[in-house]
């Protein structure tokens, strides 16, 4: 139950009907009893901007933003932090008590909260890491590992120029390899992340030979549809350390949620399910 004062807060998409954000918000307002709503915005790219601009004017707290708005929302806040500019997007705004509008990139903090709740034993010390990828999730990995300490980034990328712009843009721990040849990029690698969307259900699966890859690296898919890849499970069979993708969903949302509700959630198994049922993941 809502109130006329409840805190309100939002997706903004276009389309939005896809986004899993109000389910997951959904859940925690209900679990946790406030008074709020968090609602999908259907708004169009030319209206973006001047509809973000309103949010405060309608009592918003703040919004997430998601595809297509990410990069007009660095442009469009008055203050980003420094996680979103080196991103290049923002997919987390706060509305200021002074109506100014700042925008974050919180992708890192879930992979990396997500990769410390299902793989504890892994830190950043125990090795290099491998990233397949180069659009805009691949930049909120990579972030997130050169944040956390990892020695060196090996970056492979079908489109090789879009690696190579990565990497000139996050400086020279990031070392990009061929795509022909990424199964040699594992060898000495304590991560292996896929952030492509390949081995998601519709998509072709990653063809990765992992025989080089030492049986102690963790695997990590940030594919969650299905929730075991072919990745995942050819690397569970050899006895690889596995993380699935949905946690980085869940745990990314987190500092809005505390932020415009004023409580600090919780990722549990139970918001797993939920979300999961959401995305129709057939669990
Ligand atoms: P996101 O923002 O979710 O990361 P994106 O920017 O569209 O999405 O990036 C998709 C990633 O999947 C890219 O690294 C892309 O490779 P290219 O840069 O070469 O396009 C990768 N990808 C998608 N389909 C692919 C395929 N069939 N084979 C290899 N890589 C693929």
């Amino acid at each position: 139950m809502i109130s006329g004062r409840a805190k309100l807060a939002g997706v903004m998409g276009w389309p939005v009907g896809h986004s899993l954000s109000p389910s997951l918000h959904g859940f925690w307002l209900e679990t946790l009893g406030v008074d709020g709503a968090y609602v999908p915005l259907a708004v169009a790219p030319e209206n973006f901007d001047a509809v973000l601009r309103d949010l405060p004017k309608l009592g918003f707290k703040g919004v997430n933003v998601t595809i297509p708005h990410k990069e007009a929302a660095l442009k469009a806040c008055d203050e980003i932090d420094e996680v979103a500019k080196r991103i290049g997007a923002v997919n987390t705004v706060m509305v200021r008590p002074d109506g100014k509008l700042w925008g974050t990139n919180t992708d890192a903090f879930g992979f990396i909260e997500n990769l410390k709740w299902r793989a504890p034993d892994w830190t950043a010390d125990r090795g290099p890491a491998t990233v397949i990828g180069a659009g805009g999730a691949a930049r909120a990995v990579v972030v997130a590992l050169l944040d956390a300490g990892v020695a060196h980034v090996n970056l492979v990328n079908r489109t090789r120029p879009r690696a190579e712009a990565l990497a000139a843009s996050l400086g020279d721990k990031v070392l990009v390899k061929d795509w022909e040849t990424r199964a040699l990029a594992l060898n000495d690698v304590a991560l292996l992340v896929n952030t492509t969307s390949l081995g998601m259900t519709g998509q072709p699966p990653l063809e990765l030979d992992l025989a080089s890859l030492p049986k102690e690296a963790v695997v990590n898919d940030i594919v969650y549809v299905p929730l075991e890849t072919e990745l995942l499970k050819a690397a569970k069979a050899r006895g690889n350390k596995c993380v699935d993708g949905i946690g980085m969903l869940l745990h990314q949302a987190r500092p809005g949620f505390a932020a415009w509700f004023g409580i600090e959630p919780q990722v549990s198994d139970a918001l797993m399910m939920h979300v999961l049922t959401a995305a129709g993941a057939g669990v």
